[in-house]
């Protein structure tokens, strides 16, 4: 049996947002208390688009540090940058060659990313999912907690473990998986109030580092004048709080930033209504930059700390790269005997 294994990542493009905290790493920091977690700062993901190569070693220690400043303890879990695992760029070969290419022609993020011009996205870019199928596999990894957006994502990772047990059925039997299952079929994990949250500029549009306006989001390393300046800015309409969630119809900003209040104050909405239905926004806004202010600025500042030390940064990444190495070396080696090489 395979046992339950917790896998996830993040882009380093820019600095993480709350979008990323509240629709994934609330749970990953969650997950440590009851499984074995690998989390990982998904840099080869950052180049299917262009990166100055500076800012991306910038970038890779920042998210790192945000991270450990959020709760993640690279004691108990692994962490690391996916480029030092040799074993996710091989294992995402081999998924090139057994994903369809019909598959991916359905991944709605890639024609958002790509924009008009498709002819000129890389083709990283276009096989990205294959990757992302790499990461979670390379380790048998069962559960993936990760945001609403990435779902379709993680359809096509178990997609693409079904057709490897599968196509190798014969070969995995021989390898000693008598029931013929070597790769799991990964869980996503999409919990919580916040599992999209939208841009604060407009609800209908989710919250992303890529949104060229700055007040479309709240970074996790804003300090407090500027969440509080975001949060005030943010687009609203003009009637009052509604006093249950059937009152968000029609109303995407309402729902969004309720919904954030609730994660950030670990409420339900529902409790969140009962105490601010039929309140103005203007008092709602303020009371919404108290909570944001206090856990973002916590984590922003931890963030600044660690990162006065960035061998200490490198030092952490190191080992658990050493870590990451030492699970995948024996997937991988199995893999290869089961594909014939
Ligand atoms: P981005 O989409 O901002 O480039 P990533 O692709 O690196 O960020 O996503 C990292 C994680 O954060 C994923 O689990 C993704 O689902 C989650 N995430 C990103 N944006 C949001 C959002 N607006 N709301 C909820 N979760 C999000
Ligand atoms: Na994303």
């Amino acid at each position: 049996k395979i046992a339950p294994l917790v896998f996830s990542g993040m882009q380093p493009t820019g600095s993480l947002h709350l979008g990323n905290y509240l629709g994934a790493m609330v749970n990953w920091i969650e997950m440590q208390k009851t499984h074995s977690c690998v989390y990982c700062v998904v840099d080869l993901h950052a180049i299917t688009v262009w990166q100055e190569p500076a800012e991306l070693r910038h970038a890779i220690r920042q998210v790192t540090a945000t991270y450990i400043a959020a709760g993640l303890d690279p004691k108990k879990s692994i962490l690391f940058n996916q480029s030092q695992v040799s074993a996710h760029a091989e294992l995402a070969w081999i998924f090139n060659c057994v994903a369809r290419l019909g598959w991916l022609n359905r991944m709605t993020q890639f024609k958002e990313k790509a924009g008009k011009d498709r002819e000129q996205a890389s083709v990283g870019l276009y096989a990205y999912p294959n990757l992302m199928a790499a990461d979670i596999l390379a380790y048998r990894a069962t559960h993936v907690p990760v945001g609403e957006d990435q779902k379709q994502h993680l359809e096509l990772a178990r997609d693409i473990a079904q057709k490897f047990n599968n196509d190798f059925n014969k070969e995995i039997v021989a390898a000693g998986f008598e029931d013929g299952i070597f790769f799991p079929l990964p869980e996503p994990v999409i919990t919580g109030p916040a599992t999209r949250v939208m841009s604060l500029r407009d609800g209908t549009k989710k919250m992303s580092k890529s949104d060229p306006s700055d007040l479309s989001r709240i970074n996790m390393t804003d300090d407090a004048d500027t969440i509080a300046k975001k949060i005030q800015k943010a687009k609203t309409d003009p009637e009052p709080l509604p006093n249950d969630e059937k009152g968000f119809e029609g109303r995407p900003e309402a729902e969004n930033l309720v919904g954030i209040y609730a994660a950030l104050s670990g409420q339900p909405v529902a409790a969140v209504l009962k105490d601010y239905g039929g309140q103005q926004f203007s008092s709602f806004k303020k009371a919404l930059a108290e909570v944001a202010t206090e856990k973002v600025g916590r984590i922003g500042a931890e963030t600044q700390k660690l990162m006065s030390d960035p061998a200490e940064i490198d030092r952490i990444l190191a080992d658990g790269s050493a870590r990451a190495r030492a699970v995948t070396k024996p997937v991988m080696a199995k893999v290869k005997d089961i594909v014939g090489f």
